[in-house]
């Protein structure tokens, strides 16, 4: 082997092995978590020192030959690991830095063509010529190419993978049954992370043959993607009115994960015996919470359902089983009545009322469970409800053009919505539950009776309303105090709507 680097600088090569060890070190302390990456690195070093050592020894015993090959191979040593460093760093640091995350893979392909260029012109530099060594190794390469088919299927998919973009890292990716956030894609396999935390590796020959689903976001768009929800409702129920319910379900509640915008929609998709099939459709924001979302969009919507009075819907053979006969419907009936007048005399206002009234606002009321979440009455509204508070905490808050103020917070035993429902104005706030909120609602004819028996209770009613109107002012920090007047004009307004007179 020709003596080629006798005249290549000896302090150039000194400089280049401490500058490979101060970046080769730095990495360790700037990446922590790929202190293990620069072990090749090291290991060059190590071996080129080595080689260093014994040149010296064997030039010092007047061996000039051996010691100048390994003064050569110092140099292929010294090289290789400046390039290993090198691409370690911008694999490692700089790319990060610009956001730029790219599989392990990148990097080993990198380094392989620079390590490989860099061993070619080395041995030209040396005197030998790279194609006599491919021409002599063509048949021992295409035994080895042979028996590694499979290994090199799985090399060349993962660099295809790379090219066209078809899988990139921190997508999610759905294969057959599996799915899951891909974590890296390396020479021989693509690794993914399923929901549960265990990690799966596909062979990359296995996903250039096979379709899989990846969830992508498109340009310019937030990471969406399409759930699709199924129920069956009972036949009697209007379809118009379930779509509308279905769909106002998730739009009032600030489900998290769940796209405002596009919005949910519902639509039909069969009629089956005794029961229509409809499907809830709505966008989720991230996949990683897909079967939690699909479950508080269930709750939010089946609430609402039982709310319009909407039953799911039964097989009409197995409905034929279970008739229900008059006695036990009007026992059933009974109990209902019972647990509304229990539910009156729990709120402050009626309390006090006889025994008959209570139980003619009882079968008025209407069983109306909410969603923690959900708005019951939104800001703006017509006003239909009257909504007296079994349990939970729902929230008062007012939107203006100065934002939204939280006016106050109601509680068991307190009622609502008497604003809109006593004057005919439009609702005054938006009241949304805070807990999972059950309330009764009474409809406007059912307080318009109770008001008629006992027109006393407007007045109360009415001083509560002006009390309540007097504190959201004040929060709102618009009048700390109701002009005295109000409360009487309430009360003609109130009783103009409702006819009552005293
Ligand atoms: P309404 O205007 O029909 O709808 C919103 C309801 O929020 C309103 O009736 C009141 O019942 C309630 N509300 C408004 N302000 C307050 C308040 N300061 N304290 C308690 N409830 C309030």
């Amino acid at each position: 082997m020709p003596v080629w680097t006798d005249g290549f600088p000896r302090h150039e090569l000194l400089v280049l092995a401490l500058v490979c060890a101060v970046f080769a070190a730095a990495l360790r302390i700037w990446r922590p978590a790929h202190q293990r990456a620069p072990r090749l690195t090291w290991a060059l070093l190590n071996l080129a020192l080595l080689a260093q050592l014994l040149a010296w020894l064997l030039s010092a015993n007047g061996q000039a030959l051996p010691a100048q090959i390994l003064r050569n191979t110092v140099l292929l040593l010294l090289v290789w690991a400046a390039l290993q460093v090198a691409i370690l760093w911008l694999f490692k640091v700089l790319l990060p830095a610009m956001r730029i995350q790219l599989p392990q893979i990148a990097q080993d392909l990198t380094l392989t063509g620079l390590s490989l260029a860099w061993g070619l012109l080395w041995l030209r530099l040396a005197g030998v010529d790279p194609s006599q060594l491919f021409a002599t190794s063509a048949i021992m390469t295409a035994v080895v190419a042979f028996a590694m088919q499979d290994t090199l299927g799985n090399v060349m998919g993962g660099v295809a993978l790379q090219l066209d973009n078809s899988l990139r890292v921190g997508e999610w990716v759905q294969i057959d049954d599996l799915s899951g956030r891909v974590v890296d894609v390396r020479w021989r396999f693509t690794e993914i992370v399923t929901r549960n935390r265990e990690t799966v590796v596909v062979p990359n020959s296995w996903l250039m043959k096979h379709r899989f689903r990846v969830l992508r976001r498109q340009p310019g768009q937030p990471l969406q993607w399409r759930r699709i929800l199924h129920f069956n409702i009972d036949q009697t129920a209007a379809p118009g009115a379930v779509l509308r319910v279905l769909q106002q379900s998730v739009q009032d509640a600030s489900i998290a994960h769940v796209a405002v915008d596009p919005p949910p929609n519902a639509v039909l998709m069969e009629v089956g015996p005794g029961y229509h099939h409809y499907a809830l459709r709505y966008w989720l924001t991230d996949p990683q919470f897909d079967d939690p979302t699909d479950s508080a969009v269930r709750v939010h919507a089946l609430t609402a359902l039982a709310r319009a009075g909407m039953r799911l819907g039964v097989p009409l053979a197995e409905r034929l089983l279970t008739h229900e006969d008059e006695l036990s419907r009007n026992a059933r009936d009974q109990r209902e009545l019972a647990r509304r007048t229990t539910a009156i005399r729990g709120i402050a206002l009626f309390a006090s009322l006889p025994e008959a009234e209570q139980q003619t606002l009882a079968e008025h009321l209407v069983h109306a469970p909410f969603v923690a979440g959900s708005v019951i009455t939104r800001q703006g509204a017509e006003a239909h409800w009257l909504y007296l508070v079994l349990h939970g905490t729902a929230e008062v808050v007012v939107e203006n053009a100065a934002g939204r103020t939280t006016v106050a917070h109601l509680h068991d035993g307190e009622f609502f919505g008497e604003m809109g429902l006593l004057t005919g104005e439009p609702r005054s706030a938006t009241v949304r539950a805070v807990t999972d909120v059950e309330c009764y609602r009474l409809d406007k004819e059912g307080f318009g009776q109770v008001l008629a028996a006992r027109p006393e209770l407007a007045d109360e009613i009415s001083t509560l309303l002006v009390q309540r109107r007097a504190a959201m002012g004040a929060r709102l920090e618009q009048s700390a105090q109701a002009p005295v007047s109000a409360r009487k004009d309430l009360l003609a307004k109130m009783q103009a709507f409702f006819s009552v007179k005293r």
